[in-house]
Order: structure tokens, then C-alpha cells, then sequence
């Protein structure tokens, strides 16, 4: 591997809901996640993330895993029903004392905290109140988003608002697949803008409390055509907009592409809001997209078709480093000086991975998806991209929304329900990788 530049930040993510548990404790109020959950038939294997890694009580013990792993950063994010029971008003104590708790233990092994303000559990008093289809939510975001800042602002090394908008919006209110399972499709654009517009607001908060920087964690899929025609073409450019320029564009002065969405929801300054310059732009990357055109009777004006001649995950994605390259390329075309320095917020893959007999978790398909998209972000650097960081998702097997726990994403794996670690063949395979590779800031 060849080696990366200096200061190049070396990190692992994770989210509250898929992993904390504790769901009941010290005065959590439920989230949307919690309700949806509880739903019959909206998740895989029927489970919850009720108690998922109990990592809410055995933080040391996972921030001793990071320390062993040499990672020089943690991606986490803030539970809002934990800090803020119902959404807004009475503050929970003891639930900003665990993240007090969290950091701390972070900044004494040397790993600098980078929070997550909302990665998808919504508190459900806010979703009875409409959610993110209803303005106001993006004002209670930037509340939340000050009382944090306020709190862990002289702590924290980055501010991340939001995780995958885009995800959040299509899953969540377009196909209902996830929470809070809305079946809105194209009418669930003011879910964009008032995620978007509650962004801008918090940028605001964060600046006003910590001299730290601040970032969103975006989506992005390289989009395929899958055919020749004019149609096909059509459908790959409309998926491209819909998919990584929704957010990007506005985000960075552009204002909304053009995709037909009914846009009386915004008003006027709410663009320059969301516009709030960014210090890093955060890219999840997991797989390119296959678009080709749609059957004449379908609502959307794309079809997603599967990309064949790739090797799957256990989630049956296709593994691309080669789309890395191409996304962050794309992304220093498209946004040229207007693209702030990038930091891969999230990166890996499920595989089926279980101990054998002698215990030991080898798996050699992750350290090869690793390895292969290191050395695509080391080849997009080359190519001129500034990208300062990679994280992995992620740190620990965990509750993988709807899929439950069929899906491990780990370095170390987890036993479910006993919550038993156990390092695997690619946490020793990274923290070799992040010795060699990584010369200290
Ligand atoms: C992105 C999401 O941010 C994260 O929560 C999820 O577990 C991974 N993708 C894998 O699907």
C-alpha cells in the first residue's frame, strides 16, 4: 500500500441507534427506529435495536478496541431522544453524561471525537409532529444541534449535521423501507429541503459554540447507464440528480436540480442558509448505481437495474473500488474550488463472517473490499482529489436497520445477544495497514 499523506485522518463509524442499545436507560425517549421496529414484517429478522451492542455500557471497552486498532478519529453519532427525550424542551442529563463519558475516554487514547448530530432516529414526538415533512423540524434540529455544541464544543474535532439526507428521505419517506416508513416517492421532496434547511440552521449553532470544524456526511453512487438509448441516458441523468447533486448542489451555492419536484416549500433565503460555506464535504461510498430506462407505467423516471461482472457482498452489493475513483473525481469536476476537502465518512461491507472453531473470525473479503478502496482513495489523491481521511463502517457487527442483524459490517465481531468481541482478520489486517501506511500529524 502505498503511503498516505500526512495528517491523512484514519477512522472508524458507527451510529447511536445501531449500537448503543440501552433503549429504556437513564431517560431515553423513543425514536422513530424504536416504533418502526416494533412494527411487525419491517424487519428482517424481527429485532430491534433495543439492546444491539450494548455499547452504551461497554464504551471503554470498544474505545480500548479503537485504541488497539491505532485509529486516529471516531465517527459517532449523538442519540437526539437521548440528549432531548421528547424532541425539544427538557434536557436529559444523564444522557449528555454518557456522551461526557464517551469523549473523554476518546480524547485520553488519543482519538479525536467526530459527532453525528442525526444519523435517522428522529425522536417520535417530532415525528407525531410531522417529522422532516414539516418545517419546524429543521428549527428543533438547530435547538438540538446548539445544546450539543453547547456541551461537547471544546471536544469535539468535527461537527457532522447530518448522515445520508438522500438515504434518509428515499428510504424513509419515499419507499417506507425504512423509518418512518412513508410511501411518499416524489412528494417527499420537503423532506430535502427542511433536512437541508435544518442543516444550514445548525451550521449557524455549531460555529456560534466550537471553533471546530463542520461537515455533512452525503450518499454518493457513480451512476451506470445500462443501455445505449437516448431513454437510458435520460433516466442515468435523472438518477444522477436525484441521487448525488439533490443535496450537493444546493449545498454548495447551486441552488436544486431540476427534477420536477414541487418546490413551494422554499423560501426565500432558505437557499443562502443551506448554502453556509462547509469545511469538509463527508462522501459515504458503498457501490455504483446501474439506471437504465423505465417501463411506461412506472412512477419514477428511472429504473435501477443490478451491475453485473463485480464480486457481491453479503448484501449482494457489487464491490467497486474503481467507483470510488470515479465518484471523487466527478465530485472535483463537477464542484471544482466550490468543493471543499473531502473525508470518506463511510466505507465497508457485510460479509457473513462467524468464528471458527478455534474462535478466531477470518475474513479475507473485507480486507480485500479495504484494500481495494484504499488504494482507490490513494489514486484519487494522486489524481489531484484533497481527501484527508477515511473511515471504516464500521467499527463493530451491528443492528443494520431493516436487515437487522443478518448483516455484519464489523472489523470486530460481535456475538448476538451476549455481545462478546472478537477482533477479526481485518482489524489486525488495518491496524498493520494504518501503522505502515499512515505517518502520524
Ligand atoms: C450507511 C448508513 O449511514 C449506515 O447507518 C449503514 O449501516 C451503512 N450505510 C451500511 O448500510
Amino acid at each position: 500500500m502505498p503511503e498516505f499523506p500526512t495528517g491523512f485522518r484514519w477512522g472508524v463509524s458507527t451510529s447511536a441507534y445501531q449500537i448503543e442499545g440501552a433503549a429504556d436507560t437513564d431517560g431515553r425517549g423513543p425514536s422513530i427506529w424504536d416504533t418502526f421496529a416494533a412494527t411487525p414484517g419491517r424487519i428482517a429478522d424481527g429485532s430491534s435495536g433495543a439492546v444491539a451492542c450494548d455499547h452504551y455500557h461497554r464504551y471503554a471497552e470498544d474505545t480500548a478496541l479503537m485504541a488497539g486498532l491505532g485509529v486516529t478519529a471516531y465517527r459517532f453519532s449523538v442519540s437526539w431522544p437521548r440528549v432531548l427525550p421528547t424532541g425539544a424542551g427538557a434536557v436529559n442529563a444523564s444522557g449528555l453524561d454518557f456522551y461526557d463519558r464517551l469523549v473523554d475516554g476518546l480524547l485520553a487514547n488519543g482519538i479525536d471525537p467526530v459527532a453525528t448530530l442525526f444519523h435517522w432516529d428522529l425522536p417520535q414526538p417530532i415525528e407525531d409532529a410531522g417529522g422532516w415533512l414539516n418545517r419546524d423540524t429543521a428549527y428543533r434540529f438547530a435547538e438540538y444541534a446548539d445544546l450539543v455544541a453547547a456541551h461537547l464544543g471544546d471536544r469535539v474535532k468535527l461537527w457532522i449535521t447530518l448522515n445520508e439526507p438522500f438515504i434518509h428521505m428515499s428510504l424513509g419517506y419515499g419507499t417506507g423501507e425504512h423509518a418512518p416508513g412513508r410511501t411518499l416517492l416524489f412528494d417527499s421532496f420537503p423532506v430535502a429541503h427542511h433536512q437541508l434547511l435544518g442543516h444550514g440552521l445548525a451550521v449557524g449553532a455549531l460555529r456560534a459554540r466550537s471553533g471546530s470544524p463542520v461537515a455533512i456526511a452525503n450518499n454518493y453512487s457513480p451512476v451506470r447507464p445500462m443501455g445505449d438509448s437516448p431513454a437510458d441516458h435520460a433516466a442515468a441523468a435523472a438518477y444522477e440528480a436525484l441521487h448525488n447533486r439533490l443535496f450537493t448542489d444546493p449545498l454548495l451555492g447551486r441552488g436544486y436540480p431540476e427534477l420536477g419536484f414541487d418546490q413551494d416549500v422554499v423560501r426565500d433565503g432558505d437557499l443562502d442558509v443551506i448554502a453556509a460555506p462547509l469545511d469538509v464535504l463527508g462522501v459515504n461510498y458503498y457501490n455504483p448505481t446501474g439506471v437504465r430506462a423505465p417501463e411506461a407505467d412506472s412512477p419514477l423516471p428511472f429504473a435501477l437495474v443490478p451491475l453485473e461482472g463485480y464480486p457481491r457482498t453479503a448484501f449482494d452489493w457489487p464491490v467497486a473500488p474503481d467507483g470510488l475513483r470515479e465518484l471523487l473525481g466527478w465530485l472535483r469536476d463537477r464542484y471544482g474550488p466550490d468543493l471543499p476537502p473531502i473525508q470518506i465518512t463511510e466505507s465497508g461491507c457485510a460479509y457473513d463472517d462467524e468464528p471458527d472453531a478455534q474462535g478466531r473470525v477470518s475474513d479475507p473479503d473485507r480486507i480485500a473490499y479495504l484494500d481495494g478502496h484504499l488504494r482507490a482513495v490513494h489514486a484519487a489523491i494522486a489524481d489531484g482529489v484533497d481527501v484527508t481521511g477515511y473511515f471504516v463502517w464500521s467499527l463493530l457487527d451491528n443492528w443494520e436497520w431493516a436487515e437487522g442483524f443478518t448483516k455484519r459490517f464489523g472489523l470486530v465481531h460481535v456475538d448476538f445477544p451476549t455481545g462478546r468481541r472478537t477482533p477479526k482478520s481485518s482489524y489486525a489486517w488495518l491496524r498493520e495497514m494504518i501503522a505502515t501506511a499512515g505517518p502520524d500529524p
